[in-house]
């Protein structure tokens, strides 16, 4: 199956999962919920969901198994984007092609959506009995590891770095401490996730991991470059963002053509670890090509 169609069929099945999962639009309160599946259901890559799916495809997994880990890394996702848009962070207008959350709706709604989002998917990653035949010990280890990518020493440390490094000097360091938190950690969860739900022994945890954290800074890398490249019309948000800000990138740190080589050569470590699957692992190593050709 060509990656397109395969894109296709995890869109079906995340938003059809998601759908199942999040309260209706008026649902009481409406306007929060509303809001909730505004941003849920704009659009967008889902690529953690299918990040997820490939790993457990990789691992010889059910993906039934996987798919409310799936929906919850999406709710995860959607709440970090609605809240590295609003004013007090990166101040956007406009994401997956329509209106941020905070200008469509108001301030306090995009913030309370955001946490509603965040405290949703906690309880779906919990709730047992959407996994039937996982082991609980297991559900309990993918949760916590979750959880623990998303907070301080994670997606939020490495947006708090974000914020504090605008218009400093360029640090090598610190640049590649906020790609790989504000946006690799999520990435490892979701692969390691969905391996782990589908029962991967160790080894093969080890091996996926090494590809998650590499494709996961090429990722963030190639996110860069597209701010800079890219149109708002493919992109769905605002270009030229990251500059009027002062952002600490890496074409801002390094340029863009050493840039685009060290995305490449991120996607073809990641492949390298795929090593140990063979042509099971084909799939993951089409998505790190992607991850580099993209242009939204
Ligand atoms: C945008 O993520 C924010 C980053 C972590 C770079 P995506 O590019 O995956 O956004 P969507 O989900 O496709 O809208
Ligand atoms: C956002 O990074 C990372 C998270 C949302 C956690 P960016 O600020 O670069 O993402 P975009 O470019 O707004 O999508
Ligand atoms: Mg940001
Ligand atoms: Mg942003
Ligand atoms: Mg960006």
């Amino acid at each position: 199956m060509p990656l397109t169609s395969y894109f296709e069929e995890i869109k079906v099945w995340t938003e059809e999962t998601l759908h199942r999962l999040v309260p209706h639009a008026h649902t009481h309160p409406a306007r929060l919920h509303e809001a909730m599946r505004y941003s849920l259901f704009a659009g967008g890559k889902r690529l953690r969901p299918m990040l997820a799916a490939a790993a457990c495809d990789a691992v010889g997994g059910n993906r039934d198994t996987v798919a409310p880990f799936a929906a919850a890394l999406e709710m995860i996702h959607t709440y970090t984007l609605i809240h590295d848009d609003l004013p007090a962070l990166d101040d956007d207008e406009l994401r997956r092609g329509r209106p941020t959350c905070h200008v469509r709706f108001d301030e306090a709604t995009a913030i309370l959506a955001g946490d509603g989002l965040l405290t949703m998917a906690a309880q779906f990653l919990t709730k047992a009995d959407l996994y039937p035949g996982v082991d609980p010990a297991v559900l309990l280890r993918v949760a916590t590891e979750t959880l623990f990518a998303i907070g301080s020493q994670g997606t939020i440390g490495g947006q708090v770095v974000d914020i504090e490094m605008e218009n400093k000097a360029p640090d090598l360091a610190a640049l590649e401490y906020i790609h790989t938190h504000k946006t690799g950690t999520l990435i490892v969860a979701s692969v390691r996730g969905g391996a782990l739900l589908a029962g991967s022994d160790d080894d093969r945890l080890e091996a996926l991991t090494e590809y998650a954290r590499a494709i996961g800074l090429a990722f963030q890398i190639v996110d860069d470059i597209l701010d800079e490249t890219g149109d708002a019309a493919a992109l769905g948000k605002t270009p030229g963002v990251d500059k009027a800000l002062g952002k600490l990138t890496y074409p801002a740190a390094i340029g863009m053509d050493e840039s685009k080589k060290l995305a490449a050569r991120l996607a073809d470590r990641a492949i390298g670890s795929l090593a140990p699957f063979g042509a099971t692992g084909s799939r993951l190593a089409d998505i790190a090509r992607y991850i580099v050709a993209r242009s939204f």
